[in-house]
């Protein structure tokens, strides 16, 4: 998978040179760039933003350094390569891990990190025109800008690309996935921790009673903490159980 990223700071994609990611991009399954946004900006102080435009707080990323990364990142894509450019933004489709798995099949992803009060509506819309463009939220609050938005998306989307994720059974059984349950609560060694003891049934060898133990426990933790991912067959149960926590 190929990814562009355009930023104002690229050193926050520094992060993405460590663990999972690092070792996919040094063995070329995950091939991605980032750009310096004021690279693109010919003025002689490289600026980037303006005041709003009809007035206003803040300052607006202007549409022609803009142009200029995103013309060059897409015209040195392969003719039949349909880059999706993404921009994050509070106002986007909320990320899930859905839309994980819809972008991990794509071929290339180039990521627009927007600052300030956000960039010139007319960057979206000339992409748009052009070929596709998604904004993605990835949660109602407010980030400063797209950079940690994107590490998130990229990690996220990063170790469903097959071969970056060694073992992918370990990718079965995570919150969000298979089901939409949240996952089970882990345990290692020492079987007990300061006078925490692991759970007996863990240590039974019985692997039935394991895994009834641990759907349980999927069950019991989505309904205590996020019961709107209950699938309606376990709704309705224990209802009121935790009315007190
Ligand atoms: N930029 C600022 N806030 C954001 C958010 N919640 N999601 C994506 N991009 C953002």
């Amino acid at each position: 998978m190929k990814i562009d990223v355009v930023s104002i700071f690229p050193g926050y994609f520094d992060a993405l040179e460590l663990s999972l990611l690092g070792k996919a991009r040094e063995r070329g399954i995950i091939d991605l760039q980032v750009h310096d946004l004021r690279e693109s900006a010919h003025d002689k102080h490289r600026t980037v933003d303006d005041t709003p435009t009809g007035g206003g707080a803040g300052m607006v990323m202007k549409p022609e350094p803009w142009g200029v990364a995103l013309d060059g990142i897409l015209s040195a894509a392969p003719a039949d390569a349909d880059p999706l450019v993404i921009f994050p933004s509070p106002a986007g489709d909320v990320f899930t891990q859905s839309m994980a798995r819809e972008l991990a099949t794509e071929s290339h992803l180039v990521f627009g990190c927007g600052r300030y009060e956000g960039i010139d509506q007319r960057v979206f819309d000339e992409y748009a025109a052009r070929g596709r463009v998604r904004l993605v939220s990835i949660g109602d609050y407010v980030l400063n800008g797209g950079e940690v938005a994107t590490i998130a998306m990229i990690e996220a989307i990063g170790r469903l690309v097959p071969g970056v994720v060694g073992n992918p059974e370990s990718l079965v059984e995570e919150s969000h996935e298979e089901d939409g349950l949240l996952e089970y609560p882990s345990f290692t060694k020492p079987a007990t921790w300061r006078d925490r003891a692991v759970p007996q049934v863990l240590l039974s060898g019985n692997h039935a009673a394991i895994s009834t133990w641990r759907d349980e426990q999927r069950i019991e933790r989505t309904r205590r903490v996020r019961p709107e991912l209950l699938p309606p067959e376990h709704r309705g149960e224990s209802r009121g159980r935790h009315a007190a926590e």
